[in-house]
């Protein structure tokens, strides 16, 4: 029963993916406007002119975003997401967008901020601001529970078809730590969470937090004991518009009175019993 919920779940956040994709337009209302000049000083005034502030999410990751019971965007990101906009004085707005199309959106003025477990990479941080970090995740490998005995080593995977989300971090670790696997790259890991369980992938690679939500949701999976290192540039950080000034000192000063009070913690608490519920 559970396996099949957890299937559900996996469906129905599909199925918000999609919907998606023909409402993603809906900014007319909102404060996100065209910034391809690299100055997005006023950005924060705008957005108070606005009322609104837009934020860009990918809500196949919990317990980080995931849809509730009603179909809502919920999760720690949105929590965060809430704090700043309540900071801010304004309303927030959620949109749902793939992961490899969320700073594209960014630099195209669609949203106003990522809040999706983005990794501050170096690299990126050459097209976007980053806030102060907010969460440091670890790499794992998620595997069919009825292969634990077979996939115990990187090498053991060896010529297997191991996933990751399209555009994220997750491809250069399986490119750089399992070689000679062959990655298969998926914009959804919902999708991804499904080929796995019917055998179409071998494995899949994921951080940690998700990981472990995702297998306490499918008891047909496994994490693998196999060891995966971290980059030091791998912590969770909110995506701004590039020179983003006043915007950026705002997030962070938020952020940093989250990580005081341990209200980030209390997130992680809350949605991870949350998304269990969801998937029940
Ligand atoms: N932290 C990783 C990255 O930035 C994965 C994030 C995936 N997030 C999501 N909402 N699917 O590449």
């Amino acid at each position: 029963m559970k396996k099949f919920l957890g299937l559900l779940f996996a469906v129905g956040t599909l199925t918000l993916l999609s919907a998606c994709a023909t409402s993603t337009d809906k900014t007319s209302s909102s404060s996100a406007t065209n910034n391809t000049s690299a100055n997005n000083d006023d950005k924060l005034a705008q957005i108070k002119e606005a009322g609104v502030l837009v934020m860009g999410t990918s809500p196949d990751f919990p317990p980080f975003e995931f849809p509730d019971a009603n179909g809502d965007v919920v999760g720690i990101d949105v929590d965060i997401a809430n704090a700043v906009a309540e900071e801010l004085g304004v309303e927030l707005k959620v949109m749902q967008l793939s992961f490899d199309n969320l700073l594209p959106s960014l630099q195209a003025g669609k949203i106003d901020v990522a809040l999706a477990g983005v990794s501050a990479t170096e690299e990126r941080q050459k097209s976007a601001d980053f806030s102060t970090p907010y969460f440091t995740p670890t790499q794992k490998i998620v595997i069919q529970k009825a292969n634990a005995d077979t996939y115990t080593s990187v090498d053991s995977l060896d010529g297997k078809k191991v996933g990751a989300q399209k555009g994220s971090i997750q491809e250069g670790v399986a490119e750089s730590q399992l070689p000679k696997a062959s990655l298969v790259s998926i914009p959804s890991n919902a999708t991804m969470l499904i080929q796995l369980k019917s055998g179409g992938l071998d494995a899949m690679v994921m951080e940690g937090a998700v990981a472990e939500n995702y297998v306490a949701q499918n008891a047909d999976l496994v994490v693998a004991d196999i060891d995966l290192t971290s980059a030091d540039d791998e912590s969770y950080a909110v995506a701004l518009p590039k020179n983003s000034g006043d915007l950026k000192t705002e997030i962070d000063k938020v952020i940093e009175q989250l990580i005081a009070d341990k209200k980030i913690d209390e997130f992680v608490t809350k949605n991870t019993e949350l998304s269990d519920q969801s998937a029940d």
